[in-house]
């Protein structure tokens, strides 16, 4: 492969010379020792796209729609899923570069192992991409693409201080946090956003956590970390707090459920100790618009959601694709929050949208993500 001028591009943008950036790629490209293949035709193209599981919806929706649209833009792609298996995922990668993959883009299922074969991927001057989960421990990454995951959880906290007026309610309510799995690195800011939020009102004392798992601080979110975010263990893990610790008519009122897979776990458990929805059922939060979780909400079973409209982030990063095989300049909009341990990667955040049962409609078909059929409506 000969495509060394798209490194030099990379750094030409990240070093922030945006200035006059394009005409130092084409000059980088026209002058590439080995020719370069600056002129390579899209359908020499090979995107290769690592997806972390096919058992969650969203991960379908991502890879399909980002498979279409690089394919619609005449790219040769080839599109994998690692079944949530860190090996698998390495290997699949290591079969992409053999093949002669010029970009990768990569949802890491753990963001810190990744480091040796980014370095193969280095060493063949392909452009990566992190998708959605950021890539730690590299400074192989050249670009980070995600929604903006500190806002997720702030919102999710928000929505628990407006739901239970908090700032007036006397309270105590019976909260139970959750936080996702410890290998994702985005559950850790999904965490401190809602935390942040919410965690003034557990030491006032207007928040109570009957399990005691409340983390000390934002940095012990792993403590209540659910591995590989199933719903399963969210269930059993929801069942063993009720079951242990809320005796004697004791209610839970509020649930912090960093994403859907692990709200639906949490709604099976609360239907199994007898909560039905209605004025006394849980605020639960959840994230995602997952369509059995939409179908919750509308049920009464889940109280809101926070929707990433997976369209704009695979949109967004199909732009990226085209602008990195063009050598043109790759837009980014955050230099400064995505630190990976070795260097900050330069990120394009998408903003995050609450969705509750009133704005499934106006949100959710009206924008076409579902149909009102897929709900029911
Ligand atoms: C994603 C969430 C998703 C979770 C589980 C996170 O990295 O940002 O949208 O719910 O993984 O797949």
């Amino acid at each position: 492969m000969s495509l060394g001028w798209k490194k030099a591009a990379t750094g030409l943008v990240t070093a922030g010379l945006l200035v006059g950036s394009l005409a130092a790629c084409s000059q980088e490209r026209d002058s590439g020792s080995d020719g370069g293949d600056a002129s390579a035709a899209p359908e020499e193209t090979l995107v290769g796209i690592s997806m972390p599981t096919k058992s969650l919806e969203r991960w379908n929706r991502d890879g399909a729609h980002l498979d279409e649209l690089l394919q619609g833009a005449s790219y040769e792609t080839t599109l994998q899923y690692a079944d949530n298996k860190v090996d698998q995922q390495i290997t699949q990668l290591e079969n992409m570069i053999n093949q002669g993959a010029d970009v990768l883009v990569i949802a890491p299922i753990d963001g810190t192992t990744l480091g040796p074969v980014l370095e193969q991927a280095a060493s063949q001057d392909i452009t990566v991409i992190a998708y959605d989960r950021l890539i730690n421990d590299s400074e192989n990454v050249d670009y980070y693409a995600t929604f903006d995951n500190y806002e997720v959880g702030k919102m999710q906290g928000e929505y628990i201080v407006e739901q239970l007026d908090l700032e007036n309610a006397a309270g105590p309510f019976n909260l139970e946090p959750f936080a996702g799995s410890p290998d994702d690195n985005n559950a850790k800011f999904f965490f401190s956003g809602a935390w942040d939020v919410l965690k003034p009102f557990v030491d006032e004392g207007k928040l109570v956590v009957p399990s005691g798992k409340a983390p000390a601080s934002n940095d012990d979110w792993q403590s209540i970390g659910i591995q590989g975010w199933g719903s399963d263990s969210a269930q059993a893990e929801m069942e063993n707090r009720l079951n242990s610790f809320y005796g004697g008519g004791q209610q839970v009122d509020v649930i912090l459920s960093p994403n859907d897979s692990l709200a639906l776990g949490i709604a099976q458990a609360l239907a199994g100790n007898g909560y039905a929805p209605g004025p006394d059922y849980p605020v639960l939060t959840g994230q995602d618009a997952d369509l059995a979780n939409v179908q919750n909400m509308l049920a009464g079973k889940q109280s809101m959601t926070v929707w990433k409209d997976t369209r704009t982030l695979g949109d967004q990063v199909a732009k990226m694709v085209g602008q990195i095989i063009e050598g043109d300049e790759v837009q980014v909009n955050d230099e400064e929050t995505y630190d990976n341990g070795v260097k900050v990667v330069p990120t394009y955040l998408l903003p995050p949208v609450v969705v509750t049962p009133d704005t499934v409609e106006s949100s959710l078909v009206d924008s076409e993500f579902y149909t009102a059929d897929d709900l029911g409506l």
